[in-house]
């Protein structure tokens, strides 16, 4: 097992005074409502755990970027709402994280009752991690749980400045979570497939390195494919490209040649995409086949093929993968036992790409569809990152996948192999 902290199961909570800390950063409609509560379900064993040992709980978290500023639109009333018609309790609300008001309703508290606390990052001392505010927040409880495994990557008080008051241990959330995404990597089921999307290859050169280093098969894809397309030589047009990270483009792809050399392993940059003029209002999309002339001399035979089918025209844009690509992937995603995928491949934000393609280009979609086993077999699915996660979210089948982790930088963090402040900073195991 990867994880070495000690968890609420290792120590007796009975009857204590818990502060636990939750990442229930989770989007909000514009009523102000709960849009998508999976953080939240994700966090329910632990407090029904905690309820199961009698403890008074007293719950913790961010919403948004504030920036040490009370934003009336970033308050966890109404989270504390969706937590208690999950948990079928009351969830009493206090409007603040520190001071009197907190003192006086966390000491009302009885075993078995649940508080939370208004937004920490109302206050820049969270994220300061300010040690006069951690203690405030620790004052209020004999243990600490951390079980917001989206925000252990952050040195923030609430995450590791009030370990230095509480015994801090992790809750089942964040156990799972480790333990769940390191094995994967460290014990997979092979073949091992690992699918890295995203905007820049810089944020995730940690991550590539690594999978190149354990995993069977890499696919990139998402608007960093790009640069590795013009690594190849390839014009693409307007696509989003940094060139400046084309030496880091051509060294992944040296250290992917240099294993295939002396391993079974398969480095895959996208063979063809959907391209398009204008993202926001596109006036048509099509296909290019940058990569497969063959296909296109066979389909244009006895013509030569109109230069434009595997060109990338200047003032186009690459954005998503094609039907050749789509292929691959999902074939190789036939192959695997387990998938590792954090980042889309193409661009998931917008609906414009929906609709005259077909469903075999949304590249997306094609990996969804191939890992829920639509096309046959099922590997063992970890799916992280912000973007994937919130995309995944929105089709509602978070719960479709084996592990589908709730941290978007945290999950990125450790699967690219850094150390988590917020876990580092918990009891270890007694031996
Ligand atoms: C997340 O959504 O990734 C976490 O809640 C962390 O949020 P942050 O990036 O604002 O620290």
């Amino acid at each position: 097992m990867a994880f070495t902290k000690q968890t609420i199961k290792d120590y007796d909570l009975t009857g204590k005074r818990i502060l636990i800390r939750t990442d229930y950063n989770v989007p909000l409609d514009k009523a102000g409502d709960v849009a998508d509560d999976y953080r939240i379900r994700k966090s329910l064993p632990t407090i029904e755990y905690l309820l199961s040992k009698n403890c008074s709980i007293i719950i913790c978290s961010h919403l948004g970027r504030p920036d040490g500023r009370v934003v009336p639109g970033l308050s966890l009333k109404s989270v504390a709402k969706r937590l208690s018609d999950l948990i079928k309790k009351p969830v009493e609300f206090v409007n603040e994280s520190i001071g009197e008001d907190v003192r006086i309703a966390s000491a009302r508290l009885k075993p078995g009752q649940i508080l939370m606390l208004e937004n920490l990052r109302f206050h820049r001392q969270e994220e300061a991690n300010d040690p006069i505010f951690s203690k405030q927040l620790a004052s209020i409880a004999n243990v600490f749980v951390q079980d917001g495994f989206g925000v252990v990557h952050r040195s923030h008080a609430s995450t590791v400045g009030v370990t230095k008051f509480l015994p801090a241990v992790a809750g089942l959330l964040v156990y799972d979570e480790v333990n769940i995404l390191t094995e994967s990597m460290l014990n997979p089921s092979r073949p091992l497939v690992a699918i890295i999307g995203g905007a820049k290859i810089k944020d995730k050169i940690d991550i590539l390195k690594r999978f190149i280093d354990i995993a069977d098969v890499l696919v990139v894809g998402g608007a960093m494919a790009n640069t590795f397309i013009m690594a190849k030589g390839i014009d693409i047009g307007e696509s989003l490209v940094d060139k400046n990270e084309l030496p880091l483009a051509n060294d992944i792809i040296d250290l992917a040649i240099s294993k295939a050399k002396t391993q079974k392993f398969t480095f895959y940059i996208p063979q063809d995409g959907v391209v398009s003029d204008d993202l926001a209002n596109p006036t048509y999309t099509r296909i290019v086949d940058w990569d497969s002339h063959i296909v296109a001399d066979i389909e244009a035979y006895p013509k030569q093929p109109k230069i434009y089918s595997y060109e990338i025209k200047k003032h186009e844009k690459i954005l998503d993968i094609g039907p050749f690509s789509g292929a691959f992937i999902a074939g190789a995603i036939q192959l695997a036992n387990t998938v590792l995928w954090n980042g889309p491949l193409g661009v998931t934000e917008t609906k414009a790409m929906i609709g005259p393609i077909g469903p075999f280009s949304h590249g997306t979609e094609l990996v969804i569809e191939a890992l829920l086993g639509q096309y046959g077999t099922k590997p063992y699915s970890v799916i992280g990152g912000g973007d994937t996660v919130g995309y995944i979210e929105g089709l509602k089948l978070e719960d479709a996948f084996n592990h589908v982790s709730t941290g978007g930088g945290a999950s990125l963090d450790l699967l690219s192999g850094r150390k988590l402040p917020g876990v580092e900073a918990l009891l270890k195991v007694d031996h």
